[in-house]
């Protein structure tokens, strides 16, 4: 009896130790696997982006907000919606297709940017050639147009109702057509620009990470900023163990729906072709501006047009222009190389110029934080000193303090910066980091200042009070920020 069933248990325990990780614990919750186990346990390790951690859906909508609604309800808060449906009333969506596009002249003479790969590789070198000669080639090479809408078909596309007010067309920075035969990735990113997305022809998932709440588990790790370095096909949990935190949202996009991404939000992006082979989606990018009130909304429909428009285009702010979505880009790079040297260190040269503004140039936490909050431009280009810091902006803080602090002391002062700077292999990889964070602390503060309502201004301190000089005090956590500098 016993002798007949070891060979049975011994199968048994083989299928159970070979049987991945993730198997276990889907079927097992009570036994989750927690984060302090080995990462290479944690279910979807080496697996697509976000394939075993928790998502929610994306807010759907039926009809387009007011322009008063959207800026109000979903560009100052930053929350991303779809909207179904939202392309098809435009000429985009009923007309396009390769016969049409190749019944313009101009396609033959129009140069477009090619990407070499549908698997987006940021350092990867695109080319230029006509319209016409990507139209013809799409269909069977992996190559992926990411262009401005080419100007006979800037007519065919709409801005989207809630942007046709008079005093939002200064907002607008640039539009793009992302034209591929489907099967296009791109890396995980966010942008600083507000985002409207039309598509067109084909389908589109996206992953969403909301940078308010999980920022500062998303590795951002490249310079220029914005992207991470992961394999959205292979998630590897070893190198990035804090992306097992993430809860995503998840959106779903079809022929003719439009989607919102606010600025900041964290997306990665895949396309998929219609049964024409194409996948075709124009998006238009406008600068953020959280005290814009939209006014004069009553554009008539034929001049609502992209060529009524004017786009400065994102050289306008210094921006890099490279990829599927992430443009964005803190730092002035005037000659566009990805050169690790050509970095200005500019956000580790602010924090270092910041502790001038302490009297002993070195600041505490509590004083870090009191910094963070009334150096104009910071984290906000409003004042925010009268916003009450939640756990989430203190928690980001705090790891920014502690990157700084390198010799782990109780204040960041000079010392560190010198430690920084010796050690040329490090600058780099903390000014990464820094800037990163220092987003995420601009969006929670953004946030925050939503959420809290400005005191009455006959209350208000006269603006930009001089910083105080911190107080000589060892025990220096207990004083008031406020008090402390
Ligand atoms: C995952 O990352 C770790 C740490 O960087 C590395 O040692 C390991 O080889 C990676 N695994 C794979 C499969 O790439």
């Amino acid at each position: 009896m016993h002798s007949s069933f070891l060979p049975i248990m011994h199968f048994l325990l083989v299928v159970v130790l070979i049987t991945p990780a993730h198997n276990t614990v889907d079927n097992n919750p009570s036994h989750p696997i927690s984060l302090d186990d080995d990462p290479s346990l944690f279910p979807g390790h080496l697996e697509p982006l976000g394939s075993k951690q928790p998502k929610k859906d994306i807010e759907v909508l039926t009809a387009y907000p007011s322009p008063q609604e959207y800026f109000l309800k979903y560009i100052r808060p930053g929350r991303p919606f779809l909207l179904k449906g939202g392309a098809k009333y435009q000429k985009a969506y009923k007309v396009w297709n390769d016969d049409y596009f190749m019944s313009f002249e101009a396609a033959k003479y129009e140069n477009v940017q090619v990407e070499p790969n549908k698997k987006e590789i940021r350092e990867a070198q695109g080319f230029v050639t006509s319209f016409k000669d990507f139209v013809q080639r799409y269909g069977k090479e992996k190559i992926y147009m990411v262009n401005k809408v080419p100007s006979f078909l800037q007519k065919d596309v709409m801005m989207p109702p809630p942007l046709r007010c008079k005093n939002t067309r200064n907002l607008m920075l640039d539009h793009v057509t992302w034209m591929s035969s489907g099967g296009t990735k791109s890396v995980l990113h966010q942008d600083d620009l507000d985002n409207i997305n039309c598509l067109f022809r084909g389908e589109k998932d996206l992953l969403f990470i909301n940078p308010i709440k999980y920022g500062s588990k998303v590795p951002i790790d490249r310079p220029k900023g914005g992207y991470s370095s992961l394999d959205v096909d292979k998630v590897n949990f070893t190198k990035f163990p804090s992306l097992r935190e993430v809860e995503y949202i998840n959106c779903h996009m079809e022929e003719g729906d439009c989607l919102f991404i606010p600025r900041g939000w964290y997306h990665q992006v895949n396309s998929k072709a219609n049964a024409q082979n194409q996948n075709i989606a124009v998006n238009i990018w406008f600068r953020h501006n959280p005290r814009h009130m939209p006014e004069d909304c009553n554009l008539p429909e034929d001049e609502a047009s992209l060529n009524h428009y004017y786009f400065p285009g994102m050289e306008s702010l210094h921006i890099r222009d490279d990829g599927d979505g992430g443009k964005e880009d803190d730092d002035d790079d005037e000659d566009e190389t990805e050169e690790e040297g050509d970095e200005e260190h500019s956000m580790l040269k602010l924090m270092m110029w910041s502790l001038t503004q302490t009297k002993y140039g070195r600041a505490s936490f509590k004083t870090f934080t009191s910094l963070l909050k009334r150096i104009p431009n910071f984290v906000s280009d409003e004042d925010i000193s009268h916003v009450e810091l939640d756990e989430n902006f203190l928690n980001v803080a705090r790891m920014v303090f502690n990157k700084l602090n390198v010799d782990g002391n109780k204040f960041i002062n000079g010392d560190d910066f010198k430690k920084i700077y010796q050690n040329t292999d490090q600058v780099d990889e903390i000014e990464i980091f820094v800037s990163a964070q220092m987003r995420n602390l601009q969006l929670i503060a953004a946030s925050l200042l939503h959420q809290q309502p400005k005191p009455d201004p006959s209350m208000d301190e006269p603006p930009n009070t001089a910083t105080r000089d911190e107080a000589p005090q060892i025990n220096d956590e207990k004083q008031s920020a406020k008090d402390e500098l």
